[in-house]
């Protein structure tokens, strides 16, 4: 049986995201435009005789502020191992070492994307057979982006945004990825919601060719967006300096706060410069669509 196992794991951007309405069980209906870019946590699974689980923090992850990333039972990558554990019976011997580069809490689904990427490896270094289906409904369980990281690389989210749909996209564009330094969690940005329903189901076109796509972006829209600029005004100048760069669209991912222009050419790096200078304590990052949502690297 394989002892080790290496996962990249993607982060997300919501290419436009309608609220529907809320729903009983305290989360909304949603319908959304996943696609999964080149921005990754890295995620090594030894497997070890004794010991139980551990966890630990590479020291070059960028994507980390002090305290941000807690190594105990809270974190997403620990609780997916003990769901398996529940799921299949077993008791794990595991070291986990992540080295992550997806800013946190930040809408790009960090934190799902490790949850997956740690469902996959168990299945892997202890040999359990399990269908792709359960293995969904197993991420379903630990959040509502976490069935997508198992699945297709761009995809349509009802429901939580855990009932997926496969898209073709056309995927020659860059995206740059501005996550200013403000904490906005998901759970007050959906519960500050004015909902204005009506909720007419969005204009979410084919996009699988430039033409479709370059329409799609100008009919798409983050209801959330609202949201999150009052509580993180400085978004709005972000927004507008990645117009200035020549963005054929600009929004907010998920529940924020990072904001994201698509560029159909590759941003420069004085670009990409300009915009990480003036000591703003943003994130600025360029990532382009990818084809496989986990990419297993070593098995
Ligand atoms: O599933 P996850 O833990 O990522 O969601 C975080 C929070 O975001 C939920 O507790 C819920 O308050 C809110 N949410 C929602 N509707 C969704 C997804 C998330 O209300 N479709």
């Amino acid at each position: 049986m394989r002892t080790r196992c290496e996962i990249w794991a993607p982060a997300k951007l919501n290419l436009g995201l309608r609220v529907l309405g809320r729903r009983a069980d305290g989360y909304h209906d949603i319908l959304t435009r996943f696609v999964a870019v080149d921005l990754y946590d890295q995620l090594v699974f030894t497997r070890r005789i004794a010991g139980g689980v551990s966890l630990q923090l590479q020291v070059d992850s960028a994507g980390v502020r002090p305290g941000e990333f807690p190594l105990d039972e809270g974190n997403l990558i620990l609780r997916a191992v003990r769901l398996v554990e529940r799921a299949a019976g077993i008791r794990a011997s595991l070291s986990i070492s992540i080295r992550k580069t997806i800013p946190i809490a930040a809408g790009l689904g960090g934190g799902s994307a490790d949850a997956a990427a740690t469902l996959l490896a168990m299945t892997r270094l202890y040999g359990i057979d399990v269908p792709p289906r359960e293995l969904g409904a197993w991420g379903a369980q630990l959040g509502a982006d976490v069935r997508f990281f198992l699945g297709e690389s761009a995809a349509m989210g009802r429901g939580r945004g855990d009932e997926l749909t496969p898209i073709s996209l056309f995927r020659q564009w860059w995206a740059i990825l501005v996550t200013p330094p403000v904490f906005v969690s998901a759970g007050d940005v959906y519960g500050d919601l004015r909902l204005t329903l009506g909720a007419k189901a969005a204009n979410f076109h084919d996009c699988r060719d430039r033409e479709g796509f370059l329409a799609a972006l100008r009919r798409s829209h983050n209801d959330l967006e609202a949201v999150v600029l009052r509580r993180a005004p400085e978004i709005l100048l972000w927004q507008g300096r990645l117009r200035e760069q020549g963005a054929a669209g600009v929004f907010v991912s998920g529940s924020g706060p990072t904001v994201f222009g698509v560029y159909m050419s590759q941003p420069s790096e004085k670009t990409v410069q300009s915009l990480r200078g003036g000591g703003t304590g943003a994130r600025v990052e360029v990532a382009r669509p990818v084809t496989t949502p986990l990419a297993l690297v070593v098995q």
